[in-house]
């Protein structure tokens, strides 16, 4: 390096020699130290030429002028250099030949989007949503239901008992996995005073192995209205209602005579078969129909069971599965299929799927 007589000259100099290896956060500020147009140390040499004599203002002045030059294009070679290293940074870390990724959309799966569908519909008729638990008792789950107290349902083959440890078990049985949602209908008539008009969606519990039309485990929607005046008519009129809703306006629907020891009279309600629309077809059995519900009004002793005067109150109950129902609608031939979570099958059904 050479020496001047004049300091700042060797300091610019010095400076110069480093800016090719300045990161560009330091060549930014060396920038600005150096040609900063107030307080930069060049731009300060130039102002200051005013207080010297002649002689030395035109040396100096004429390289304090070749230094600017000099550093004004060192700092412009050294941004462009910058800026390439950074632009071939980019490339190696992009790839740019990648197949671009599809962004992921979620699907409600069918049998969600089916209850969703029936609490909606039930809701504007005026009615409200209930929850109860999945671990009952004996007497929840049956006796309340005016199940007699040998009844096959209570059989160690259909359902699944809990071993609960050491209870009383004097008041209430046994604990179980409930085998269907209408011990919430107890619940419920236990909790509120009627009027009372609700459905009750949850999973019920069974001992069945996987088969096409069998699970260990699955939904249900009950659905409990009480009130004064309550009779089998209010039951069809909301039923077909809701049926039509469901499915289509010009749904075809029919009750059957049927038996459950919670309701009497009890039926079960069809509608036109979905696939074939009632001329018959495998899914419903050359029948014409398919059995979606069972349905009753509420027996007066299971009333009485929850202190609800049945001289003065009467009911209608209803229940469904809305697997069974998904499988209906979506025309799914294997109940197994709602249970792998194979995403080929799901992205299918997928109503906001890609
Ligand atoms: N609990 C019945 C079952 O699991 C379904 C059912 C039938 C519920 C009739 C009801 C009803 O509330 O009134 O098979």
């Amino acid at each position: 390096m050479t020496t001047t007589e004049s300091p700042v000259l060797d300091e610019l100099t010095r400076r110069l020699a480093r800016i090719s290896g300045l990161d560009a956060r330091a060549l930014e500020q060396e920038h600005h130290e150096v040609l900063g147009r107030k307080a930069g140390l060049l731009t300060g040499a130039l102002r200051s030429l005013a207080d010297q004599d002649m002689a030395k203002r035109k040396t100096l002045g004429a390289e304090l002028n070749r230094l600017k030059a000099k550093f004004e294009a060192a700092f412009a070679a050294r941004r462009e250099a910058l800026e390439a290293a950074a632009r071939r940074q980019e490339r190696t870390t992009h790839d740019l030949t990648m197949p671009a990724r599809t962004r992921w959309v979620g699907a409600e799966h069918p049998v969600t989007k089916v209850v969703a569908d029936i609490v909606h519909i039930f809701h504007g008729m005026g009615f409200t949503r209930a929850v109860g638990p999945e671990a009952e008792t004996e007497w929840y789950n049956f006796g309340a239901l005016n199940f007699p107290p040998d009844h096959p349902a209570m059989d160690m083959h259909d359902t699944l008992y809990l071993d609960v440890g050491p209870r009383d078990e004097a008041t209430e049985g046994r604990v179980l996995l409930r085998t269907h949602t209408s011990p919430v209908q107890i619940r419920t008539l236990q909790a509120y005073p009627p009027p009372i008009r609700v459905v009750i969606p949850g999973m019920v519990y069974r001992k069945d192995t996987f088969d096409p039309s069998h699970a260990p485990a699955f939904s249900q929607v009950e659905g409990l209205a009480v009130d004064e005046g309550i009779t089998f008519v209010d039951l069809k009129a909301d039923l077909i209602h809701f049926a039509r809703e469901f499915f289509s306006p010009d749904t075809q629907v029919r009750f059957r005579p049927s038996f459950f020891p919670f309701t009497e009279p009890s039926a079960e309600m069809d509608v036109g078969c979905l696939l074939c629309g009632g001329t018959g077809c495998p899914a419903c059995k050359q029948s014409g129909w398919m059995e979606i519900l069972g349905c009753g009004m509420v027996h007066p002793r299971v009333l009485e069971n929850c202190g609800v005067d049945p001289e003065v109150y009467t009911g209608y109950a209803f229940g469904m599965g809305p697997h069974r129902i998904a499988m209906l609608r979506y025309g799914i031939p294997d109940i197994r299929l709602l249970y792998e979570g194979d995403m080929r099958f799901l992205r299918q059904l997928g109503e906001d799927g890609p």
